[in-house]
């Protein structure tokens, strides 16, 4: 299972493990991290499954579909580097992807 470094409200970063062919999201809140709310449960309606993700990464993640980036362009905190860790599918080719989850708006 691919290794993915996600650091939380606080600064820390956790490195978790995470199985292909769930989400980012799912991954996240199966770590045991809370800060990801994820409140929908992953039907990109709520934008609270926010992530930014590090440069270096930018160009090797699936594109974005329109209404992920519709919902999170939206947001008083978008950057150029948002994504909906929801809509971001596992797959072995993420190892070592780093993330930073979004600040609540
Ligand atoms: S969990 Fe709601 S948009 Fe991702």
């Amino acid at each position: 299972m691919p290794k993915i470094h996600v650091t939380d409200w606080s600064g820390t970063e956790h490195v978790i493990e995470a199985r292909p062919g769930t989400s980012l999201m799912e991954a996240i809140k199966h770590a045991g991290i809370a800060d990801l709310a994820a409140i929908c449960g992953g039907c990109c309606s709520c934008a609270t499954c926010h992530v930014y993700v590090a440069e270096e990464w930018l160009g090797r993640l699936p594109a974005q579909e329109e209404d992920e980036y519709d919902l999170v362009s939206d947001t008083e905190v978008y950057r150029a580097n948002s994504r909906l860790s929801c809509q971001i599918e596992v797959t072995d080719a993420l190892e070592g992807l780093r993330v930073t989850i979004a600040p609540e708006e």
